[in-house]
């Protein structure tokens, strides 16, 4: 058979009688850790190819807006992304004015029109930062600028303590049909020792409030492996998930980003992890288990459950299957046909990059066919199912992978579709990163 070194290993200890926990050394955590091995060219005139990409027509594929907001009242000690508190009122009017910038000089293009988006996705960040009049009219005018398909997901990331102050209507109105809400566990304790202002009580306030407001599509986030946090209390986090109003969830492992307060203590202490990979397990096994068993919920992806019909992640799900993604916003990342774009991570110059009109503050990737093919196998790890016939040409090799997976007890197949376990769906990020070692090779 086909050798893929890591797999071959990973079949050699659970043969020598390993646990499912312990099938792969370390855990890779993010999709962006599983496509690391497939890096992208560097592009030297990334705006001037982006402006060439913009005037082809689309791949064909799924297409969604990503729309980041990058502004915090405060700063969470678990939390890598591009954000800070803004200095005043007018670094958000800047900010904002830069954001239509992009939208202007991407929107009446013939890659942007030729084909409608599925989803848009406001994130942050938290974007009800903004005051809701400046948000209402932010989603208003990038849903008017872009060809949107009927029923567009449109949704909004906040926190609790954000939400208190904003007019869920007027962002209805204003065309936003899913609320993802960041709660990341309703412990009172860990919630305060994570930079988290809203109480436990006040969150469940919260949710009850946007639900009664009219929102039927709304997603808590949580997170497991924190300092500290105990398998009693996370089965008492997933209980309350599934009595406070909830239609959705995330459920992440905690990631040590190096650009968060626990990222770095992590680095200091030499690991990756607050808890070891069979606890880690556990947490995840919970959390599986007890969500699946909520009347009509399923799972989207591997870290993303929700109600079959309510509680849809059409954003989340699209990225998973390797939708195209047109990006506003600083530090966002964007693919347009096989460029992959990053604006820059900088506020500060990502605003006056888009104010001063000279050359776009964006750098960009170029792709291969390699990436072509890894986009279609990693809807395997990232959508947790694919179906064979519309799988890229590589028979040899992904059956070798399907063969291993099966026995590793990842993955159940058929003659149509191979799809992923529980245990498959802990190991989702590894079995990305083999994909994409084993097509670049
Ligand atoms: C970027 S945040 C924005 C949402 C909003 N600002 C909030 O905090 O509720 C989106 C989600 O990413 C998740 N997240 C952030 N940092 C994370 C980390 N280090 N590990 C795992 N998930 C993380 C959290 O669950 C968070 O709700
Ligand atoms: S988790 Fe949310 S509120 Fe906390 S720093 Fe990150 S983006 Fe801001």
């Amino acid at each position: 058979m086909v050798p893929v070194p890591q797999l071959d290993r990973a079949v050699e200890r659970h043969r020598a009688g390993s646990p499912p926990w312990a099938l792969f050394e370390r855990r890779v955590r993010t999709p962006r850790a599983a496509r690391g091995p497939l890096p992208r060219a560097p592009v030297a005139d990334a705006c001037g190819e982006i402006a060439a990409a913009l005037d082809h027509p689309g791949l064909g594929c799924d297409r969604v807006v990503y729309v980041h907001i990058p502004f915090c009242r405060s700063l969470c000690s678990f939390c890598g992304y591009c954000r800070e508190i803004p200095v005043t009122p007018d670094t958000l009017r800047a900010y904002v004015a830069a954001v239509r910038q992009q939208l202007a000089s991407f929107a009446a293009r013939p890659w942007t029109q030729s084909k409608p988006f599925s989803a848009i996705h406001f994130g942050g960040g938290t974007p009800t930062l903004l005051p809701t009049d400046v948000l209402a009219a932010l989603i208003r005018d990038v849903a008017a600028a872009l060809p949107l398909a009927p029923g567009a997901e449109i949704t909004v990331e906040s926190t609790v303590a954000e939400l208190e102050s904003v007019d869920v209507s007027v962002l209805m109105s204003a065309g936003m049909n899913r609320l993802a809400l960041g709660v990341q566990t309703f412990d009172g304790d860990h919630r305060r020792s994570l930079g988290r202002r809203s109480s436990r009580e006040k969150v469940l306030c919260g949710i009850a409030h946007a639900r009664a407001a009219g929102i039927t599509n709304l997603c808590v986030d949580l997170i497991y492996g924190l300092p500290n946090q105990t398998l009693g209390a996370w089965k008492a986090d997933l209980e309350i998930l599934g009595t406070c109003g909830a239609t959705g969830a995330s459920i992440y492992p905690l990631v040590a980003f190096p650009a968060s307060e626990l990222g770095r203590k992590l680095v200091t202490e030499r690991r990756d992890s607050f808890v070891d990979l069979a606890t880690e397990y556990e947490f995840f096994m919970a959390a599986d288990r007890a969500l699946l068993c909520l009347p009509g919920w399923t799972r989207f992806s591997p870290v993303q459950y929700g109600h079959a019909s309510v509680g849809t992640a059409a954003y989340v799900s699209a990225c998973g299957r390797g939708a195209e993604i047109l990006a506003l916003g600083a530090g966002a990342a964007g693919t347009l046909l096989r460029l992959a774009y990053f604006n820059s991570p900088s506020i500060e110059e990502y605003t006056r990059g888009w104010s001063e009109g000279g050359a776009w503050p964006i750098g960009a990737g170029r792709g291969s066919d390699a990436h072509d093919v890894a986009g279609k196998l990693c809807a395997l790890g990232e959508t947790t199912h694919f179906i064979r016939a519309a799988m890229p040409r590589v028979p040899v090799l992904l059956d070798a992978i399907v063969a291993r997976l099966v026995e590793l007890g990842l993955a159940t197949t058929d003659d149509k579709s191979v799809s992923l376990t529980s245990t498959g769906c802990f190991w989702a990020g590894n079995i990305c990163e083999i994909l994409s070692v084993a097509v670049r090779n």
